[in-house]
């Protein structure tokens, strides 16, 4: 009986199956009742009694062996129908990369989530534009610098299709567009034909806020400014307002607010000075409201502007421009936000 029992322990280590099917007939073969094996279990009555321990030892682990073996046949055909094959589900997965956002980006959406706070919407505009949303509409003389080819991209020798320079070509479509009240705020980029430098680029990013309603005030365009640079640079950030000139804008001003590196004490930063300028603002001219269709006698408002490279290079340290245009990975892995 032992011979009988290694023969189909050989023979079973053997087999083969090509289908589901063929497995299944090997296991009535082998393991049903009146199967190869079953019939072993038969024979065990007439063994002696002094080998039936070592005997029934044997069948049983023939039986485990053959059970094994039918089961796994079974299994690698369930596995190639579900695609399965060759794979270990008990690997540990991929670990995916997951992205961060552009600095820029966590930039603008931080000065965007700040101003909708206020209730300021996001409006957008064209990157080509033409010189009466970019210029003329904006109180700008014709004789202007910024209108020189020094400034500005002119596009197929056509004066009037150009580069936006600033986004301020967006509040102008706004309030053709719109009456009053009107709150809004406008990122975008710009373009200024500019030589690249760790300061400069020919391509940047800025962000520009409009507020117009009955009795705005330059008090009003003061406070909405602290609370930006509170909330953005910090609650002990103060802010300082410095007369300036912009076509667009009578008064104007530029904002400073106190060095967040230094806390104002002067560092190399700020150049010593405590201060550092972020923006361009003021109360919009009348003249520029009337020619976008604004009654200037019945409303006021205020604009400002800002550069979104020159903010976040403050906010984080960087000091070279060009790193955010590069897109080097090495920089970029640096930034991470719920912005
Ligand atoms: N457009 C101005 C610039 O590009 C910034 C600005 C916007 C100034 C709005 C005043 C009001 O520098």
């Amino acid at each position: 009986m032992l011979d009988k029992i290694k023969a189909l322990q050989q023979e079973i280590s053997a087999i083969e199956a090509t289908s589901a099917e063929q497995a299944e007939e090997l296991r009535i073969k082998y393991l049903s009742k009146k199967g190869l094996i079953g019939q072993l279990f038969n024979e065990f009555k007439n063994v002696p009694a002094d080998q039936k321990k070592a005997m029934g030892a044997a069948i049983n682990e023939l039986k485990d062996f053959a059970q094994e073996k039918i089961n796994s046949l079974k299994e690698s055909f369930n596995q190639k129908q579900s695609g399965l094959q060759g794979v270990d589900p008990s690997l540990p997965g991929y670990v995916f990369a997951v992205g961060s956002r552009h600095p820029l980006a966590v930039v603008r959406n931080h000065i965007v989530e700040i101003f909708a706070r206020l209730g300021f919407i996001v409006s957008e505009g064209p990157e080509i534009e033409d010189d009466w949303h970019v210029f003329s509409a904006l109180n700008f003389p014709p004789e202007h610098p910024a209108r020189d080819m020094q400034d500005t991209f002119f596009i197929e020798k056509d004066p009037d299709v150009l580069l936006r320079t600033h986004t301020s070509s967006v509040q102008v479509r706004v309030m053709e567009k719109t009456q009053p009240p009107i709150r809004a705020i406008f990122p975008g980029r710009v373009f200024r034909n500019e030589a690249i430098s760790a300061r400069a680029h020919c391509i940047f990013h800025q962000i520009e806020c409009l507020y117009v309603d009955e009795n705005v005030s330059f008090a009003d365009l003061k406070q909405t400014l602290l609370y930006f640079a509170r909330e953005f640079f910090g609650e002990k950030t103060e802010i300082r307002l410095r007369p300036s000139y912009f076509p667009f804008t009578e008064p104007s001003a530029e904002m400073d607010v106190s060095c967040s590196i230094c806390g104002g004490k002067g560092c190399n930063v700020c150049k010593y000075t405590g201060w550092l300028e972020i923006m361009g603002c003021g109360m919009v001219d009348p003249n520029v409201l009337e020619l976008c269709g604004i009654d200037n006698e019945k409303y006021t408002g205020f604009a400002f502007g800002m550069g979104i490279e020159r903010i976040a290079m403050l906010k984080y340290g960087v000091k070279d421009l060009r790193l955010f245009f590069e897109n080097d990975v090495r920089f970029l892995n640096q930034f991470h936000s719920a912005y």
